[in-house]
């Protein structure tokens, strides 16, 4: 397998963190990367949004230097503006390489035909495509899709050959139906078959959440990298561990509970930097501590305490509460 993407080799299988809305900002994106996220992609951006030049869509364009190798995500179903989008995109930012959203579930994109409505449209899907990979070129486009809208309509294997051949370099498969949502499990049968189909690279997507999960599912499809989401939400350690598993064969040492805090310290001192105002910052990080603490042992009494945080003090002092037993026995054995 060649690939224009230089991530992609016969030596290596790289790790991506999913793009998710409201959680996949340019603070935890480079705090996966810290700990071992190989490719990164922005949260999905509006084409339409960026066509018009919306301001605050400019703001979900944004990321540092360290994060690269990075792609923007575009959702859109306009051809024309998605490819005149794309082009402003790589003007302003320039990213590594530019994604388009082919599977997003939601009513208020599908109604619009973007997301996975193109996977029911193909005709429209190809003019997306083709358009962007001809506006951008030659930075490589990829594509993120569902297996189908629904299990009447699985033809995952078709699309990627259609994208293939419209100049897609890479496609990451979510192994869900758009009627699916987030229920059920992800079929990964169907991400082994468009891995069969096509020959460029194929990014396996849904419900990794271990290195085992991750070698299983490298075995069973044969695919080329696997993109995770919720798993690192709360646990953005999740990427070394797999580094790890699969250079080794062996598990790290369970992230330390005292590291895991510091890394949560960390997000909320980054995030009131970046707001600006510590209470809005507080309130906005609030679902994603209480998905951090999915990461913990009685995770229960630690998310209804993270439902009214309004200071980076007051998390501190969660985690010193928390970590207060630890460290008396650290303390009581010295
Ligand atoms: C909160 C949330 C937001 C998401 N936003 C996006 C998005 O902007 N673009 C996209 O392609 N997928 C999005 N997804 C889907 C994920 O990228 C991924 O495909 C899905 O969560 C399955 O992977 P997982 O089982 O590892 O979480 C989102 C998922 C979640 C949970």
């Amino acid at each position: 397998m060649t690939s224009a993407l230089p991530w992609f080799s016969p030596f290596s299988f790289p790790l991506y963190l999913a793009p998710m809305a409201g959680v996949s900002d340019k603070i935890f994106r480079q705090l996966c990367k810290e700990r071992g996220a190989d490719v990164l992609v922005t949260e999905f951006v509006s084409a339409e949004g960026v066509f018009r030049r919306n301001e605050r869509t400019r703001e979900y364009l944004d990321f540092d230097e360290c994060e690269r190798p990075i792609g923007v995500q575009l959702f859109g179903g306009n051809a024309e503006h998605m490819a005149e989008a794309a082009r402003h995109v790589v003007d302003w930012v320039c990213p590594d390489f530019i994604d388009l959203n082919f599977g997003c579930p939601v009513n208020k994109v599908v109604a619009k035909n973007g997301g996975s409505a193109l996977l029911k449209d193909c005709p429209a899907l190809t003019a997306v495509a083709n358009a962007v990979v001809r506006a951008v070129a030659p930075l490589p486009v990829t594509a993120k899709i569902r297996i189908g809208w629904d299990a009447n309509s699985i033809n995952a294997p078709q699309v990627a050959h259609i994208l293939e051949d419209c100049g897609i370099a890479a496609l990451a498969v979510h192994g869900r139906t758009r009627a699916q949502g987030y229920s059920g499990a992800a079929d990964w049968e169907v991400i082994g078959q468009v891995a069969a189909a096509v020959s460029i690279p194929v990014i396996g997507n849904g419900d990794l959440t271990t290195p085992e999960d991750v070698v299983r599912r490298r075995v069973q499809t044969g695919i080329a990298g696997v993109m995770i989401g919720r798993a690192a939400m709360s646990s953005p350690w999740i990427f070394q561990e797999i580094k790890h598993y699969l250079a080794t064969g062996e598990h790290l040492l369970a992230t330390d509970p005292a590291e895991k805090w510091s890394l949560i310290l960390r997000h909320c001192q980054l995030a009131v930097k970046e707001w600006g105002d510590e209470d809005q910052a507080m309130r906005s990080l609030r679902a994603r501590l209480m998905a951090y603490s999915r990461g913990f042992a009685g995770a229960k009494s630690l998310r209804e305490k993270f439902q009214h945080v309004t200071s980076v003090a007051e998390v501190e002092e969660i985690g010193r509460e928390y970590l207060a037993p630890s460290l008396d026995l650290v303390g009581s054995t010295s």
